[in-house]
């Protein structure tokens, strides 16, 4: 039995199957963070997905920390969003946009002022400029409580525009260490204030953002990640089940599609994904690592309702098919993952074509 490709029903969504397409970024926008028509054709080649979640985009340009990653702030960038939007529906695809801000990750050059934070502590390592030079990260600037509703806007609106972009749904980013899960994780969030300090109020930015965005979206059409190990743009946490399984049950509250879960880093595989489960009464999402078999594992013992593949993804665009019959998998050319043009993005064979 091979409940990878069965179809399933997340939320009031029908999917061919359970696979889904991790979030990717491509770094294939233009400057002013629109996408050409070279994002619609990579999107529509992976149709095939049973849910794609785009690449993290971003919900204003003070969240926009990366080079050429697409934004969603404004009507051009709606509108490209639209022709990948149509592709994938054409295709018989889903498609949900995940939405973030990426607080101290970032760099004045790119958006004119300090990073923002929950902490005036910068991330190790160097982040690339507006000049494409690399520089070491800055010192982000605490956000005032009074600045707070303005991030939440700043989802609103990004949630607004997704769905005037014609997505199915949208996936909020707290993972990886951007502004969500700056608050989020008790080793970075340095707030004395009702945004930091305990649990409650670690998580509390979140719940605000997810309450907008289900007031835009309505139930079964928001997704939450979360990247509980994830140790990368300088990350951690004092207790990462105690922080994430308290986390998915204040989602409870709300009527989300998902809480998918990257467990890239975990000490043991699947543990903080049953963790969750435990406590979380709707659908999930497991990522990280996978491979066909332990995906079809993970759904046969019901550790999660739908399994999420990335790197995969990049280099084998009928990675469903693939799966389907039995075909060997492509590997990825880590040089070209974030390079701008059509090489390493778009001209990934399909198995027929390489065969
Ligand atoms: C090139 C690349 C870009 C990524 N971009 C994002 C992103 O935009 N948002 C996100 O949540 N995760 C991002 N990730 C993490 C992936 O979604 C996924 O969690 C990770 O690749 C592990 O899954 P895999 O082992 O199936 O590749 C990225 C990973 C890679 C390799």
């Amino acid at each position: 039995m091979n409940k990878l490709l069965q179809s399933y029903r997340l939320g009031d969504i029908e999917l061919a199957n359970r696979i889904v397409m991790a979030p990717l970024t491509r770094s294939r926008a233009n400057a002013q963070g629109v996408h050409s028509e070279l994002a619609m054709i990579y999107y529509r080649q992976r149709a095939g997905a049973g849910l794609i979640i785009t690449e993290a985009t971003a919900i204003s340009k003070q969240g926009s920390g990366y080079v050429n990653i697409p934004g969603i702030w404004n009507e051009a960038q709606v509108k490209a969003w639209q022709d990948v939007t149509h592709a994938v529906h054409d295709a018989g695809g889903k498609i949900f946009m995940q939405l973030f801000h990426t607080g101290r990750v970032g760099h004045s050059s790119l958006y004119g002022e300090q990073p923002v934070s929950s902490t005036t502590t910068a991330p190790p390592g160097k982040v690339m400029a507006a000049d494409f030079s690399m520089q070491p990260y800055e010192a982000p600037r605490m956000l005032g409580a009074e600045e707070i509703p303005g991030i939440v806007a700043q989802f609103k609106n990004g949630a607004e525009n997704a769905k005037k972009a014609g997505f199915d749904g949208i996936e909020i980013h707290a993972a990886n260490g951007y502004i969500l899960d700056q608050f989020l994780r008790g080793g970075v969030n340095e707030r004395m204030d009702d945004y930091g300090g305990s649990l409650g109020n670690r998580v509390r930015l979140l719940k605000e953002v997810v309450e907008a965005a289900v007031e835009v979206w309505g139930p079964g059409r928001v997704g939450v990640r979360f990247s509980p190990y994830n140790g990368s743009n300088g990350m951690s946490d004092p207790d990462p089940v105690e922080t994430f399984t308290y986390a998915a049950k204040e989602m409870n509250e709300f009527p989300l599609a998902y809480i998918h879960i990257t467990e890239m880093g975990a000490p043991e595989p699947a543990k903080i994904t049953r963790a969750i489960r435990k406590v979380y009464k709707g659908a999930i999402i497991i990522n990280g690592g996978l491979d066909k078999e332990r995906g079809e594992e993970l759904l046969e013992d019901n550790t999660a309702d739908f399994v999420c593949y990335g790197m995969p993804f990049i280099s084998n665009p009928d990675l469903v098919e693939r799966f389907r019959s039995d075909l060997p998998l492509a590997a990825a050319d880590k040089a070209t993952l974030y390079t701008p043009g059509p090489v390493g993005y778009t001209d990934y064979p399909v198995a027929k074509e390489a065969a």
